[in-house]
């Protein structure tokens, strides 16, 4: 049986989607940076065990990513799924999971790396917008790209293209974690 934790920063759609779905039996961890995150009413509800965390408690992102690390080897995690996780981490987190970390990103990867990219693409007038699920390294969405998909924009506006861009990401996400967890 594998044991992932999810880590998160606001809203938790992608966590949601994940625990709506069979891979919530994988689901022992929630790793949230923001006390304030819609996505810890999420885990409360769900009974799903949550870490919040400030880091402005911290000196350091090494000390905050040290307790991250004690929580993930007490609860024996050997996957980790990033969704929505506005952080970089760094090598301590990094090197323990290689090839065991993986992002969502909501664009057709290698273009669009780093935040607004929906938005980003949708004003530079891309005619298809897409999602992506790569393995996580120590750059910002730069990782080996595990699956992509797109949405078509179709003249629609940017509201009802990021909707669509969300309903491709919950879908994407869970069926390539499922294959993924199947692999390990
Ligand atoms: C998603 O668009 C994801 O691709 C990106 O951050 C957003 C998180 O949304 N990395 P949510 O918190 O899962 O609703």
């Amino acid at each position: 049986m594998i044991n992932m934790a999810i880590f998160a920063s606001g809203n938790g759609s992608n966590f949601q989607a994940i625990v709506d779905s069979e891979l919530k039996q994988h689901v022992k961890l929630l790793v949230c940076d923001n006390k304030d995150a819609y996505v810890i009413e999420r885990a409360k509800q769900l009974e799903i065990v949550y870490f919040a965390f400030n880091p402005k408690d911290y000196d350091s992102k090494i000390e905050y990513e040290k307790v991250i690390l004690s929580k993930l080897r007490e609860l024996k995690i050997d996957f980790i799924a990033l969704a929505g996780y506005m952080r970089l981490l760094s090598e301590l987190i990094v090197d323990e999971y290689q090839k065991r970390i993986v992002n969502i990103h909501p664009s057709k990867l290698p273009d669009y790396k780093g935040i607004n990219a929906i938005e980003r693409a949708y004003e530079a007038g891309e005619a298809e917008i897409g999602v992506s699920i790569h393995y996580v390294d120590y750059g910002m969405d730069t990782g080996e790209v595990i699956a992509s998909e797109t949405v078509q924009v179709n003249n629609d506006s940017l509201d009802k293209v990021t909707k669509r861009v969300h309903i491709l990401e919950h879908i994407l996400y869970v069926r390539t974690l499922k294959q993924l967890v199947k692999e390990k």
